[in-house]
């Protein structure tokens, strides 16, 4: 990005009436060429690529390995397609070679490794702009203990818990909660690490697979167990630039695999957004309960939050009640997020990454957003791969419809399935009951031998609205 051009005041005036560009702190009355490097390849990246790539900056982008669909994306500005890298998400070392040589202007990070490996920290100090929280900070997502810790000595309303590395005290403070427990693996574990206990044998059982069994690996060095709360759980999403906090509008996961949220816990199986559980008043509030203490918490301790947070929040009797933190995008609330967001995004994550995001104002369609994930046989199983997909082109026409690829390769002359969830149909509509039966109807025209979805996303939006 050429920062070191300064428009003129007379530049300025000239330019009043003409549409503006706030790239940091300037305002810019041309579009500015810029590279872009997108790092992950689930669904959540092909949606960040579909958006990215309407910004008039962007005359290159690279995706990081990237899916079928990320390669098929053009930019606005040029018509050029994008290229995806045979580079995994996590291998930090070769992005950063590919980076030194090519020098993007920006690099996004979609998923949780990476910023847990403190990819972040690695390209500042070779003086690149990258998106996403530093190492420090994103231990908010990295380690449960960590956020559990952090919301207890800052006033943010969570669940009562303790975090254990001893299995007689886990199994005591379980037992104090009479089994009804959330029980966590401290870290990573792919959304699977946190089982749902209602008796103290199975709470028993649950700390012994994490702690003894080391069901999670290393993950589970240190046990987290929380009390099990009751309510309707909501995704919050803001976007944050180390002092600011720019709230997202509700929307809602899917988290079973199966139908009546009956079923394994898998990554999500469908989203819809807004969540007519709370009105624009009710978000505002809950949103100050939970971003007011963690961005005072956070200047208190030094921590430096530039990216997504995205606290899951429990709305209980007694309240809302954070779950978890996560340090990214959700994977699949980005793609019902990035079908109503209006702003260039381009914009909005530098503002992010340089601290700048303050005077940005965030404009979301009015409309509603219903995202139906197709998923491979045995998902959240292991699931097979290379299997056929059929009717991407037919659905490609479908007017407010966009097929997010997920776990898709190329092969040959076909797109294939490469991984558990495959393809994210979304779809935009005046309501969230338009949105939803146009999503279906696309699913309809999708096939791949073992596919299962879903038949109850957004059904409960429904009820509410
Ligand atoms: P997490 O990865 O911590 O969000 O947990 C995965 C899922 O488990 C959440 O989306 C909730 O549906 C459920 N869950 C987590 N913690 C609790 C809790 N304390 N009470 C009830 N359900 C929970
Ligand atoms: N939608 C769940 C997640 O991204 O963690």
């Amino acid at each position: 990005m050429d920062t070191s051009l300064r428009l003129s005041s007379s530049t300025n005036r000239k330019n009043a009436s003409k549409k503006s560009f706030q790239l940091g702190k300037r305002t810019w009355f041309t579009p500015r060429d810029m590279k872009l490097l997108v790092i992950g390849s689930g669904g959540r990246e092909h949606a960040l690529v579909w958006k990215l790539a309407q910004s008039p900056h962007v005359t290159q982008m690279w995706c990081a390995p990237g899916n079928a669909g990320t390669q098929l994306e053009r930019l606005s500005k040029n018509g050029q397609t994008v290229t995806n890298l045979p580079i995994a998400a996590d291998n930090i070392d070769a992005l950063l070679v590919f980076a030194a040589d090519k020098k993007p202007d920006l690099t996004v990070v979609g998923p949780d490794n990476p910023l847990a490996a403190g990819i972040t920290d690695r390209f500042q100090a070779a003086g690149l702009l990258i998106w996403g929280p530093n190492q420090r900070a994103a231990q908010f997502e990295a380690s449960k203990a960590f956020s559990q810790n952090f919301m207890e000595k800052h006033g943010i309303p969570t669940a009562k818990s303790g975090s254990f590395t001893d299995v007689d005290a886990a199994r005591r403070f379980a037992a104090s909660l009479d089994g009804r427990c959330a029980v966590k693996a401290d870290g990573l574990a792919l959304g699977k690490g946190v089982l749902l206990t209602h008796s103290v044998a199975e709470a028993e059982t649950a700390v012994e697979d994490i702690l003894v069994r080391r069901s999670f690996g290393a993950a589970g060095d240190r046990v987290v167990i929380q009390e099990l709360l009751e309510g309707i759980e909501i995704s919050l999403h803001a976007l944050c630039d180390g002092r600011t906090a720019k709230l997202f509008p509700t929307a809602q996961d899917h988290k079973r695999a199966l139908e009546g949220d009956q079923g394994l816990n898998t990554g999500g199986m469908g989203t819809y957004s807004p969540a007519p559980v709370l009105d624009a008043a009710e978000l505002a509030s809950v949103g100050d309960q939970i971003l007011q203490p963690w961005l005072r918490g956070c200047r208190e301790e030094g921590i430096d939050f530039r990216g997504i947070l995205y606290p899951g929040v429990m709305l209980t009797q007694n309240g809302p009640k954070v779950l978890e933190f996560n340090a990214r995008f959700g994977d699949p609330e980005t793609q019902v997020y990035l079908t109503r967001l209006e702003n260039d995004l381009v914009e909005l994550l530098i503002a992010s990454a340089q601290g700048e995001l303050a005077p940005h104002e965030l404009k979301w369609s009015s409309r509603a957003s219903v995202c139906v994930v197709l998923a491979s046989e045995g998902y959240p199983g292991n699931s097979p791969k290379g299997r056929v997909i059929f009717g991407l082109g037919d659905v490609a026409s479908i007017p407010d419809v966009r097929v997010f690829h997920a776990g898709t390769a190329s092969s040959g002359e076909d797109i294939v399935t490469n991984g558990g969830r495959v393809l994210g149909v979304t779809a935009v509509g005046n309501s969230i009951a338009i949105a939803r039966a146009r999503a279906y109807g696309a699913v309809n025209r999708l096939y791949f031998a073992g596919m299962h979805y879903r038949k109850d996303i957004a059904s409960k939006a429904l009820a509410v609205s």
